[in-house]
């Protein structure tokens, strides 16, 4: 891929307008499977995306992160793992900065194509805010703690149109994920529900993260090391600032990630849960997010357009998970293709760092990686 392609762009409205036995529909769905085995991420059309919801939600943001700490430090949640309300920086780690595999798979990469070091294993200079978006499960929860109820800041220009704008521009990027589960399932020749009723009654999070360009904005600082996420997929609306980067399946290539200059585009990436329930065929994508060169220049430019904005990155992210109390474990329909992915990936030379895949809780999944991050003891 050079440097002026972007990512596979799947047209989500062939999907949402046509039968789903249609050539079209068949198509753009496999379309979107491939983009997820190859480059564990895409990019999607859909007309029911607002750019206009995009910029309503990141002034919003950038307003909420642009307050004095002691007013955050109100809305932070220890107790739930930080899993409702603001993360503060230098509170989350990457999680590759303390995984041998993951170590392993930065080295085996051509010194060129590496992210920044994190081997010093300095937490992210980056700030989150996690929204709830799920629908409670009608039954009873083994893992409550993840269901925790939301926090809306108090402060009196925020709180009354906080949660319309979070609700309005997450119900748009859950919309837009849920189709494309949807596509990823028909893609890999299975029922278009495996993936939306697994994740019906998941703790789905709306999460923009924020980074101080001011204090951060050094080139190469590092904003989010190295890492993959841990949920089913991850969902983002166009940043304001460059700076995102992912490594594609077996190609060793770092890609930083361009969206089409304008129009109604989200990005896509496979997360955890999505490789463990796919045996390996899609696996979550290694990302980080830095200063880099492009970061650089349009701060300079947003310093003369926009002189009276704060200068924060905000990511606004959507983390699609899948239920907590499902039972997580390769489908067996895929077995077949995993074991023979896996084995091209053997002849790559990436053998050894495949993960076995051990049935379990979805709830127990999100623990266990929570601990990598240090966000709960
Ligand atoms: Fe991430």
């Amino acid at each position: 891929m050079s440097l002026t392609e972007t990512l596979p762009v799947i047209d989500v409205d062939v999907f949402s307008s046509q039968p789903e036995g249609s050539d079209n529909v068949q198509q753009e769905c496999k379309k979107a499977a491939d983009a997820l085995i190859t480059y564990g991420a895409l990019l999607l059309h859909d007309s029911r995306v607002s750019e206009e919801d995009n910029n309503t939600f990141l002034d919003l943001v950038e307003d909420y992160f642009n307050q004095p700490i002691a007013k955050l430090q109100k809305d932070e949640r220890p107790d739930v793992m930080y899993q409702v309300g603001v993360t503060l920086e230098n509170t989350e780690k990457p999680k590759c900065a303390v995984d041998e595999p993951c170590l392993d798979i930065i080295a085996q990469l051509d010194p060129a194509e590496r992210p920044l070091d994190i081997t010093g294993h300095h937490p992210d200079p980056k700030c989150r805010f996690f929204w709830k978006m799920g629908t409670p499960p009608p039954y009873e929860t083994e893992y409550p703690a993840l269901n925790a109820p939301n926090v809306i800041p108090e402060a009196p220009e925020l709180k009354t149109k906080w949660e319309p704008i979070m609700e309005k521009w997450g119900q748009a990027m859950k919309d837009s994920v849920a189709s494309i589960a949807e596509m990823t399932a028909v893609g890999l020749g299975l029922d278009r529900n495996t993936f939306k009723d697994a994740g019906k009654y998941g703790p789905h999070l709306l999460a923009p993260t924020a980074s101080d360009l001011v204090k951060y904005g050094k080139k190469d600082t590092i904003l989010a090391g190295f890492h993959t996420d841990l949920n089913c997929f991850s969902i983002h609306g166009r940043s304001r600032f460059p700076g995102l980067h992912i490594w594609a399946r077996n190609t060793g290539k770092r890609i930083p990630v361009r969206f089409p200059p304008t129009g109604r585009y989200l990005l896509v990436q496979a997360g955890k849960q999505l490789e463990h329930l796919t045996g390996g065929i899609i696996k979550a994508g290694f990302h980080e997010v830095v200063v880099n060169e492009a970061t650089v220049q349009t701060v300079e430019k947003r310093k003369i357009t926009h002189p009276e904005r704060p200068l924060i990155r905000i990511s606004s992210t959507f983390f699609w998970h899948l239920s907590s109390d499902y039972q997580l474990a390769p489908i067996p329909e895929l077995k077949a293709r995993a074991e023979s992915l896996l084995a091209d990936d053997a002849k790559a030379g990436s053998h050894k760092f495949q993960a076995t895949y051990e049935p379990m809780k979805v709830g127990q999944q999100v623990q266990n990686e929570l601990k990598h991050i240090a966000l709960m003891a």
